[in-house]
């Protein structure tokens, strides 16, 4: 049985969590969200009182966390030694703080050897910023998904009203413009689209268009390397 994985990179508000889900469970895949991960080890270091800057103290605590991925009644629950930390991991303070801590090259290290773990013995989607490039450079199907800026910051703040949140827009947007200057322009790692990855600009697009492109380049994919052999899910 050969695994299929789907690694799915892009900026903030793009809609790769939402994209990503859905095509794991049209595809049978496990779907692996590595920012929740990074946003885990900055939830930690907020509550045990470390500043970013410590890198130190940050990179021991990213190689002692644990962190797992639940599924029931179609969520998806992260826990963090043993705390469901889903909602809390979506907080103003550790969005604003998770591109310093996601910067330390300890921090990568380590979470970048679970996602490989993960990937290891099944198929999955896993999405982020550096899946394509980074962490599964052979992925079987390589999508960078994109969209305005106007078009992220719409959605996010969108998004935050739906939970009852009101959010002023014109900070949402430099709230995403700033993170994906930092995202973009870090030494490890840097989000960038991989050279062999299919860009889908989303603007425009609803999700079930979306996710139908994904889904028909996975079967595409299938279709012209299988060769005898099986993928597990699909
Ligand atoms: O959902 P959203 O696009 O807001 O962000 P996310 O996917 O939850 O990722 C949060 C942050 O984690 C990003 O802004 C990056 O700083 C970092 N990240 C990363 O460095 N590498 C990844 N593979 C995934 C996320
Ligand atoms: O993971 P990422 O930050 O790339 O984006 P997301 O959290 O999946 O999507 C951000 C918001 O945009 C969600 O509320 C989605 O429902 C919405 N979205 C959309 O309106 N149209 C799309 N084609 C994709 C996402």
């Amino acid at each position: 049985m050969t695994h299929l994985r789907v690694a799915i990179d892009g900026p903030a508000g793009a809609g790769k969590s939402t994209v990503a889900k859905k095509v794991a469970e049209k595809l049978g895949l496990i779907y692996i969200d590595t920012g929740a991960m990074y946003r885990a080890v900055t939830w930690k270091a907020i509550k045990s009182g470390i500043p970013p800057t410590d890198e130190k103290k940050i990179t021991q605590l990213a190689s002692s966390i644990h962190i797992s991925f639940q599924s029931s009644d179609n969520q998806q629950k992260v826990y963090a030694d043993g705390v469901d930390v889903t909602e809390q991991i979506r907080s103003a303070e550790v969005t604003g703080n998770v591109s310093k801590i996601s910067a330390i090259p300890g921090v990568r290290a380590r979470l970048v050897e679970l996602q490989r773990e993960m990937a290891q013995t099944r198929g999955v989607v896993m999405d982020g910023r550096d899946i394509g490039t980074f962490v599964l450079p052979d992925a079987e199907v390589k999508i960078f998904l994109t969209a305005s800026l106007e078009e992220r910051a719409r959605r996010r703040t969108e998004e935050l009203s739906n939970k009852g949140i009101q959010a002023d827009p014109v900070e949402i947007l430099k709230s995403i413009a700033r993170r994906d200057e930092m995202d973009s322009t870090r030494d490890l790692a840097p989000l960038k689209k991989a050279d062999d990855a299919r860009i889908i600009d989303t603007t425009g697009l609803s999700i079930p268009e979306v996710v139908d492109r994904i889904v028909t380049i996975c079967h595409d994919y299938i279709g012209t390397n299988r060769r005898g052999e099986e993928y597990n899910g699909v």
